[in-house]
């Protein structure tokens, strides 16, 4: 086995692509999957969660598990598909390389919990309100049944440099039009690059069994709208506020909090929680540059 070599499961994704990126940059031999045929090669291998059949997985030590059905409609839409790749696949994959000697590390969510309590520590009651989350414990909790050579790692929400949702309100913004943000949905976000560069690390280490990374306070997306608008110095009075009730998703599923215990991140690692305005600060300001270069 190459020591460096490390297999990253679902190499389009968002995470697994930053995380490729990191793990190059540290000298790591990197191998994907896609299920893309187009594009496939050595260090780029055909894999679909949703088929059983036993595909070539390379020796790696370890290896990131970032494929799956992300989209929390699409896990509710289509749970029996979702439940085949996001648990059966997932874990599938899991058991055969924990079988090889590699260790893996496996990106869960703070949807795990219900949310109505902040900090969730790593040893909280799981209690999922949506299926998304739902099919994140049961995947968690099989993987985590593989022993010593697994790490599930969980995730608040993931702010990338150009994040939609703040590049949308930053065009509209910038053309003196309204925007409408929810006052009653609270994230503790981290940028993209801090939760590839935390994953590799955990990776690296062999830190196993549970872990916490998420932003070191919730904020609304209310709030977060203000801070653009403050930011851009366009008038408060563009944001307007509104609540979750008008939108499909049940309110029950909303989490209240969405913070996770990171203590044991600080002290194994030595890092600090991160914190929430800064990785919401270093998205407006990636965005801001974007506009201006465009
Ligand atoms: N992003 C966040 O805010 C966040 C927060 C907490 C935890 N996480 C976790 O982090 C991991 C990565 O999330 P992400 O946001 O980076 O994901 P993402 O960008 O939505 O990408 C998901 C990837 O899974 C692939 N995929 C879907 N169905 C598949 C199948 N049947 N077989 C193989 N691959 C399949 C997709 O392939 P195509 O590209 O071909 O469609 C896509 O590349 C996930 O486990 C997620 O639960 C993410």
């Amino acid at each position: 086995m190459n020591a460096d070599t490390v297999l990253i499961v679902g190499g389009d994704s968002t995470l697994g692509r930053a995380l490729a990126s990191r793990l190059s940059s540290l000298g790591a031999r990197v191998i994907t999957t896609t299920r893309r045929a187009k594009g496939s090669r050595e260090t780029r291998l055909l894999l679909d969660l949703a088929s059983e059949s036993d595909e070539t997985l390379p020796d790696c030590s370890r290896a990131f598990l970032c494929a799956g059905i992300t989209s929390q409609r699409a896990c509710e839409e289509q749970p029996g598909l979702a439940r085949r790749v996001n648990v059966e696949g997932t874990v599938r994959i899991a058991e055969r390389l924990v079988e090889r000697g590699s260790f893996v590390v496996f990106p869960s969510t703070n949807l795990v919990f219900s949310g109505d309590r902040p900090f969730a520590r790593t040893d909280a009651t799981l209690c999922p309100r949506t299926e998304y989350g739902r099919l994140k414990t049961d995947a968690e909790a099989r993987i985590s049944a593989l022993g010593p050579l697994v790490a599930v790692v969980r995730l608040s929400k993931l702010l990338t440099p150009d994040f939609a949702l703040f590049d949308g309100w930053y065009k509209r913004l910038a053309q003196g039009q309204s925007i409408e943000a929810f006052r009653d949905m609270r994230v503790a976000p981290v940028t993209l690059a801090t939760a590839a560069s935390t994953l590799a690390t955990i990776g690296r280490q062999r830190i196993s069994a549970v872990s916490h990374l998420s932003g070191d306070q919730d904020v609304s997306y209310y709030d977060v709208a203000q801070r653009l608008a403050s930011r851009m110095t366009v008038p408060a009075g563009l944001v307007k506020g509104v609540t979750t009730s008008e939108v499909t998703q049940p309110a029950r599923a909303i989490p209240r909090h969405t913070t996770l215990d990171c203590s044991r991140l600080v002290e194994e690692l030595g890092m600090s929680v991160p914190s929430t305005w800064s990785a919401i600060d270093a998205v407006i300001d990636s965005i801001a540059r974007q506009e201006r270069d465009d």
